[in-house]
């Protein structure tokens, strides 16, 4: 066996002790600065090198797949989602690509549950009235929220991350129901006590919150389209974690600023970092910056599955994250 390390090159500043293993382990060239790739600068680290490990801010485009050199084996992706990744395009060239389930579920699921809460109890509201120097003191009547307990959950997707959300649910009163593209085992189905619902508008229609969980494909774009957001109810909270292009954005602020649904709580956006103008004038939205996953223990342990992906890819074994395995 040779004694040659691997070339590896990191897109964006990963933890420190992910940066340091990879050094001993591979010839990793990291990005001290953390100042995200140009298009071209992409191209060129493609173009040269063994592996490439890439996060939800770069777009691994075919352009990117094109250019890379005959010895770019393995795309280690920092991260669940796939969707900057071409696939079709890494499979036509026979580069794998794996990602970081299962590591950020816990999370992402607190998160949801965090921006339901905020919504439904108004924090971000009652947190900017007091830096605003406006508080005037308690009154019976201010910032009155919704209870959640006894409430309807829809979730939009029962994968790893839709489960977990669904379990925490449970622990607030709320009754759990999904959408997915089959109905999940029975015993998982029981175990969350949840209901399902073939037709996503009827559920979406019955709901008192829903919470996107499913990935962004060609097949979930806009899932959430401009007739689908208008099935809401009037009391409706809607909360997105998972990707902005999973719902009508524009569609989404207007029936937000009409009050056509009562709020939303957003991780995600269809163009990050851009936020649209009108969203950030709306007192019923509630915007995080696509921190659902971001917790030091999060990041350490995606960190450690990228290593393992590629370590095995270096010793000649399959990835265990394999992503076009995942698919079927
Ligand atoms: C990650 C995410 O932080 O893993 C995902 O799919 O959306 C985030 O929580 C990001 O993808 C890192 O690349």
């Amino acid at each position: 066996m040779s004694n040659r390390k691997s070339l590896v090159i990191v897109t964006r500043k990963l933890p420190a002790p992910i940066e340091t293993r990879m050094m001993e382990l591979f010839n990793a060239r990291l990005n001290l600065d953390d100042r995200p790739l140009t298009e071209a600068e992409l191209r060129a680290a493609a173009a040269e090198a063994e592996i490439l490990v890439p996060t939800v801010t770069d777009r691994i485009d075919r352009k990117v797949i094109e250019a890379a050199g005959r010895q770019l084996g393995l795309i280690a992706s920092f991260g669940t989602g796939v969707d900057h990744v071409d696939l079709k395009a890494a499979r036509e060239r026979g580069i794998a690509v794996t990602n970081t389930p299962g590591v950020l579920t816990e999370d992402t699921a607190d998160m949801v549950m965090a921006l339901i809460l905020a919504v439904a109890r108004r924090l971000s509201e009652g947190e900017r009235l007091i830096r605003a120097g406006k508080w005037l003191g308690w009154a019976p009547t201010s910032m009155l929220g919704v209870r959640l307990g006894g409430k309807r959950l829809g979730i939009v997707g029962m994968g790893r991350i839709g489960a977990a959300v669904a379990r925490r649910a449970r622990g607030f009163g709320l009754q759990v129901h999904y959408h997915n593209r089959r109905p999940v085992l029975p015993d998982l189905e029981r175990e969350l006590d949840a209901t399902y619902w073939e037709s996503l508008d009827q559920m979406l229609s019955r709901m008192d919150v829903i919470s996107v969980n499913c990935p962004h494909t060609p097949a979930t774009y806009h899932l959430l389209s401009a007739r689908r957001i208008r099935l809401l109810r009037p009391d409706a909270i809607l909360v997105n974690t998972a990707r902005g292009e999973v719902i009508d954005e524009a569609a989404l602020t207007a029936a937000l600023a009409e009050r056509a649904i009562a709020g939303a709580g957003l991780d995600v956006y269809e163009h990050e970092p851009g936020v649209p103008a009108k969203l950030l004038e709306l007192d019923n939205v509630v915007l995080l910056p696509h921190i659902g996953s971001a917790t030091n223990e999060g990041r350490l342990a995606m960190g450690e599955r990228v290593i393992i992906n590629i370590k095995s890819f270096v010793d000649g074994h399959k990835p265990p994250d394999r992503v076009f395995e995942q698919m079927l």
